[in-house]
């Protein structure tokens, strides 16, 4: 079976503006923290990406009333933290691990037992990281050697955890803090190293008392959720492909709207800027919980960077657009502590580097990280070629984007999973500059 592909021409002046699709983890969060609260929740901006309708569909199936005025906005009638019912099947997580890891902490409670599969890319990804913690709390949960399909049998009680996360997670600390919400005491969740925190954000507007100090949160088992109107801003995610081809493409820039920049998420911003990127940033009045601005962004020169390895988790998704970032910088690029690469959608490491010696860009693939030699100036920074995205929406984004800085047409293979976070990127990419062409 032939999956559908693109050709995108090199080279390309962008400009114009750019509204990026609603944030994919608080798109999320927002269906499932709707669901066990009281009352009804208006969610606005909401992303209806695969991924996310995925875990809009568990949710009705559990009896969850979801009711769109349009695909991004949304009422969902909360059933409270005990009302939802047991689903008749197993339900399908698609390609989100996000959607996994979540509900194993939101259903592990239940006195019902759920199944939880997913495609084939989700079906090879850890999930001990989560039933650990849970199983600590009392939850009985079966992997198929570590991964899914994810069997929760329902009717345990759960205790409170004193938890110290072995790996920066913020979909694991999200599950033990759902967990806890069901549980008897105080939990706590201790994180190596700041993750993404909307989880603790969103609880607090749903009226959740919990306590942050550092890098732990402290949460009290047995608080009602009451609803909430949740804006959900722009990808900053989605965002990053539109950043880095501005920074790397000719014409005159981008100017990207209404982008949420939680510091938890805006590492790739701090990368780009200590390469010497020219970015503006706008913050919007009245922006919170979750801070919003828009981004300007002007085409410049690049240099290579040593990551620092704190940045690493802040901008976790970023690292196959940042990549292409690299190859046209002046210099070496060094990341390093980066191998939860190897567990997102595709071992993003691999997979990355499989196509960047495709398009002849000079790299060393590590254990942990990638040391990348880029071509900047004139020079064409990628050769053309034929990329494999093995299924991965980002990777496939990220190589559309080297054809900025082509010498040749690249062909990305693969590219229907782009549909799971990104809904029309194709279109939009072509609506400023990208020469990028769907084959069927
Ligand atoms: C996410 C957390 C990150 C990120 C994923 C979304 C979330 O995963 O890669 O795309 O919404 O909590 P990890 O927790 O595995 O780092």
């Amino acid at each position: 079976m032939s999956a559908p592909g693109w050709e995108v021409a090199p080279g390309g002046a962008l400009q114009g503006e750019v509204v990026v699709p609603g944030d994919k983890s608080i798109s999320h969060r927002s269906l499932m923290l709707g669901a066990i609260a009281t009352g009804r929740t208006e969610v606005t901006g909401f992303l209806a990406s695969e991924d996310c309708l995925a875990t809009r569909a568990a949710l009705g199936a559990m009896g969850v009333a979801i009711e769109s005025h349009s695909p991004t906005h949304l009422f969902v009638e909360g059933v409270g933290r005990d009302g939802l019912q047991a689903p008749s099947g197993t339900l399908d997580m698609g390609n989100a691990g996000t959607a996994m890891r979540l509900f194993m902490g939101l259903l592990c409670g239940r006195p019902f037992d759920t199944t939880l599969v997913g495609d084939a890319s989700l079906m090879r990804r850890p999930m001990e990281r989560v039933a650990k913690p849970l199983r600590e709390m009392g939850a009985v949960i079966e992997t198929r050697e570590g991964r899914p399909p994810v069997l929760i049998r329902g009717g345990r009680p759960l205790q409170a955890i004193d938890f110290r996360m072995p790996m920066a997670s913020a979909q694991v600390k999200s599950a033990v803090l759902l967990a806890a919400l069901s549980a008897r005491g105080r939990s706590c969740v201790t994180e190596p190293a700041p993750t993404r925190d909307h989880t603790e954000r969103m609880l607090a507007g749903f009226g959740v008392q919990l306590l942050r100090s550092g890098n732990r949160v402290e949460l009290e088992g047995g608080q009602a959720l009451r609803a909430a109107r949740i804006a959900v801003p722009g990808d900053f995610s989605s965002a990053a492909f539109f950043m880095v081809a501005a920074c790397i493409g000719g014409g005159s820039g981008l100017m990207l709207r209404n982008v949420g920049i939680n510091p938890t998420r805006t590492g790739l911003l701090d990368m780009l800027l200590s390469m010497g990127a020219d970015i503006r940033v706008h913050r919007h009045a009245g922006d919170s919980p979750e801070p919003v601005a828009d981004i300007e962004v002007r085409p410049g020169a690049l240099r290579g960077i040593a990551v620092p390895e704190a940045l690493v988790p802040l901008a976790i998704d970023e690292f196959p657009i940042f990549f292409v970032a690299a190859a046209c910088a002046d210099g070496e690029t060094l990341v390093r502590g980066a191998e939860e690469l190897r567990v997102k959608e595709s071992d993003r490491l691999a997979t990355m580097a499989a196509g960047l010696a495709a398009l002849g860009v000079e790299h060393e693939l590590l254990p942990d990280g990638i040391r990348i030699r880029g071509r900047s100036g004139p020079v064409a920074a990628f050769g053309g070629g034929r990329i494999d995205s093995h299924g991965d929406h980002r990777i496939a984004m990220s190589f559309a984007v080297a054809a900025l800085r082509a010498a040749a047409p690249i062909r990305i293979d693969d590219t229907a999973n782009v549909a799971t976070s990104f809904p029309g990127f194709a279109a939009l990419a072509r609506s400023v500059g990208l020469g990028l062409r769907e084959l069927a």
